[in-house]
């Protein structure tokens, strides 16, 4: 027992498990396996150079929330900026939180919104995928909100870590018909094109968080945003702290966001690339594959368990769920480049036959 008086429940937290050492290959956190295009470098490097360190950020946060707006059809007062999405989901969840309230997502999902439930003394209920396949039973979904009237309701589209994607026309059901605050998640949405980015302005309900993390490559800097009415945009906008964000991030995801054409032929490339290697890894005996509209593939295998620990082995590090409830025997192979692709299934190739 800790000494401190830390706050309630604080201990009952599990930690973001992701083992992480110096790979050889790394394909375990759905990153791109790109680094900037030379000619999104060229230019992000001459306006970094004129950046006036000395100064809070101030106007570089203006420029990106109104080329996001303005790229949404959208006012800079329905964009929200975050350090990574993944700060701006935990900011929603900790406004919606608090000791009686429920927030209801599908399961298995982020594993983050159990943790950010938990942070925010909140109540998960959670809505079982399908087990064959991993869909949402969009009516059993709306039912679960309806009984327990959460303050929160969430669904990560397409979903990680099992790929699978809901229709837009789901994603509209479900906001018709549930009265709380509904977070769509679209981390991984520009690999599978159906954002319901459109739905905004009819249902005041929604919040849509998306990051430059995945597809634009930009991990390291750390930045996503949320888009949603004028009220839900200025109540989650409290939680934030003054100039959370630094004015480094803000000038190279405004550069890559003006520039988002140039990552048009990467992206069909990552998809060219999962698509080609769902099915090298479906011809494998004893896997399964389950069809994915994001960079990475869910697999399942009888020895996943053994195989991980293989691959660790030779610096290939790959996602392994373990033991996790309904992910069990399950990894996930995030999209890197072809090359790097072709050394991950070889590996997994050569211990999948000496079990035979
Ligand atoms: C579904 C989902 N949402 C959000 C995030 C957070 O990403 P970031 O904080 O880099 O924007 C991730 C990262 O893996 C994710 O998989």
């Amino acid at each position: 027992m800790s000494k401190y008086k830390y706050r309630p429940h604080l201990n009952e937290m599990p930690s973001y498990d992701v083992v992480e050492r110096p790979w050889k290959i790394k394909v375990n956190a759905n990153e791109s396996g790109m680094n900037l295009p030379p000619i999104v470098e060229d230019r992000l490097m001459g306006r970094l150079s004129r950046v006036a360190y000395n100064r809070y950020p101030n106007e570089e946060l203006e420029y990106l929330m109104e080329s996001i707006a303005d790229n949404y059809g959208l006012t800079t007062k329905n964009v929200l900026i975050g350090n990574g999405s993944s700060e701006i989901i935990e900011k929603i969840f900790h406004c919606f939180g608090g000791r009686n309230h429920n927030i209801v997502f599908p399961e298995p999902s982020f594993s983050m919104y159990h943790i950010y439930t938990k942070l925010a003394e909140a109540h998960a209920v959670t809505v079982p995928l399908n087990s064959a396949d991993y869909s949402l039973n969009v009516k059993a979904f709306v039912a679960k909100v309806n009984d327990v009237r959460p303050a929160l309701a969430v669904v990560c589209n397409p979903n990680n870590p099992t790929g699978s994607g809901l229709k837009v026309e789901d994603i509209e059901y479900i906001a018709a018909h549930i009265k709380c605050a509904f977070l769509v998640d679209e981390a991984y949405i520009e690999f599978y094109g159906q954002s319901a980015t459109g739905l905004l302005k009819k249902y005041p309900n929604l919040i849509i968080a998306r990051t430059f993390s995945k597809a634009y490559g930009l991990a390291a800097c750390r930045c996503g945003y949320m888009l949603a009415s004028e009220e839900l945009t200025e109540m989650i906008g409290k939680a934030v702290m003054p100039y959370h964000m630094n004015t480094m991030t803000l000038v190279t995801a405004d550069t890559v966001f003006q520039m988002r054409d140039e990552y048009v032929p990467r992206i069909q490339q990552m998809i060219s690339e999962r698509k080609r290697m769902e099915k090298l890894y479906s011809e494998l005996e004893g896997f399964k594959v389950y069809p994915s509209q994001t960079n990475f593939i869910l697999v399942r295998y009888y020895n996943a368990v053994a195989l991980n620990k293989d691959l660790e082995a030779q610096g290939i590090g790959l996602r392994s769920f373990g033991n996790a409830p309904a992910l069990e025997n399950c990894l996930r192979i995030s999209m890197g480049t072809r090359e790097e692709n072709d050394m991950v299934y070889k590996a997994i190739k050569h211990f999948a036959e000496e079990q035979k």
